[in-house]
């Protein structure tokens, strides 16, 4: 991959300097959903795809950028003075956000850069391909531009604010979190609220990890997001008349129960609950996954899919057709829709013995019910972005 991307990019940009080759992965997470902007626990790990690129310094102030993944865009080419979002731009917006974000900080970026991005992370899965594009972009910075100071959770840090300020959607630090700083075998038992965070062993000898691809395309994804962020923070408005809390993850389900009545509405009660079970399930998960007892694991995996569907409603029939498809079959540990929801995909743990099984009978039912034909994906854990 190193080579011909080298190869490529001295075709596209010209002979000189040979690029440096980065890579930044996708993430998926096993639990801990929707707790990731109410200061939760979430349980996510990079995995073996993602986005590469291949950089090297200009001699003016021009960025140039290019993706292998959409030729049909040709160059974005834009000023360093002038990196305003463009709609024209597509994909393109994305990077340029980054570099913007570093300079509004003060980061010295002291010249342009050419760039050539491949990804092989399948498209419209909700696997973290903006944010692995966004990481990236933001390791190249560090490298390039010789920000020595800057760390991989400055690079996150960053690209979060990139994508809420610059692109405009509300996401959490989970995905660039775990992009940045993913460990093969490994996944990031994260504290949301302070960033604090644990590498937990994930190795799964007789089990595999499948992400199902519902082919539901995710609509008004962004708007129904931010719904329920803001119906997460005035739940927590309501609370925090009573109790001395900065966030919903601060509450174990037995306080929660006791101070539940001060939430004068029933759908945001409901968001408030998830919020709250989801991060205590988060916990309890881990300390299962520590004591080798992968069926609890997988038992909590099956209760937060529950409490998306019915307390955050943020599932939908394709993905809960999935998961219902999925707990019928003998050898699948746990099963859920992963990631924002309303469409996308289900992460499930299943048995190795029983993974062709699985993929059969989903499959086949899944379109026998909706029309549509599923996806799946046996994932790796990988590592977090690097140069290569
Ligand atoms: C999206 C966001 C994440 C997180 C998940 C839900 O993937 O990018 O920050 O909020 O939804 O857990």
């Amino acid at each position: 991959m190193k080579q011909q991307l080298v190869d490529k990019f001295l075709e596209i940009y010209g002979e000189g300097d040979e690029p440096g080759v980065y890579f930044a992965p996708g993430r998926i997470n096993l639990i801990g959903e929707h707790t990731d902007y109410n200061g939760g626990h979430v349980f996510p790990c990079a995995i073996t795809v993602g986005t590469y690129a291949a950089a090297r310094r200009r001699t003016d102030s021009d960025l140039c950028l290019y993706s292998l993944n959409y030729p049909e865009c040709g160059m974005v080419r834009s000023s360093l003075s002038d990196l305003a979002y463009r709609q024209k731009d597509g994909w393109g917006n994305y990077p340029k956000g980054v570099v913007q974000t570093f300079m509004s900080k003060g980061c010295r970026i002291s010249g342009g850069l050419d760039i050539l991005y491949y990804g092989d992370i399948p498209k419209g899965l909700g696997i973290g391909s903006s944010a692995s594009l966004e990481v990236v972009t933001g390791l190249i910075l560090k490298e390039l531009m010789d920000l020595k100071d800057m760390s991989l959770v400055d690079i996150a840090l960053f690209s979060q604010l990139a994508e809420n300020e610059y692109i405009g959607t509300g996401s959490g630090i989970m995905d660039p979190f775990t992009i940045a700083m993913g460990k093969k075998d490994h996944a990031i038992f994260l504290d949301t609220s302070d960033l604090s965070y644990i590498y937990a062993p994930l190795r799964l000898p007789h089990e595999k990890i499948i992400i199902t691809n519902s082919q539901k395309v995710r609509l008004a994804v962004d708007e129904r997001y931010q719904e329920r962020r803001s119906q997460c923070r005035k739940a927590l408005e309501e609370l925090q008349t009573v109790i001395a809390i900065r966030n919903l993850g601060e509450l174990t389900a037995e306080v929660f129960e006791q101070v539940q009545e001060m939430i004068g509405d029933p759908v945001r009660l409901r968001r408030a609950r998830h919020a709250v079970t989801e991060n205590q399930r988060t916990i309890q998960a881990v300390e299962a996954l520590k004591k080798g007892e992968i069926e609890e694991f997988g038992q909590l995996m099956n209760a937060s899919h529950l409490s998306l569907k019915e307390d955050y409603e943020v599932s939908c029939e394709e993905l809960d057709i999935l998961v219902e498809e999925a707990w019928d079959i003998e050898g699948v540990l746990g099963s859920r829709m992963m990631g924002a929801g309303f469409g996308g995909c289900t992460v499930s743990i299943v048995e190795n013995s029983a993974a062709n099984e699985f993929i059969s009978r989903v499959g086949q039912n899944y379109e026998k019910r909706t029309g549509r034909r599923a996806e799946f994906y046996v994932v790796e854990t990988g590592n977090g972005a690097a140069v290569l």
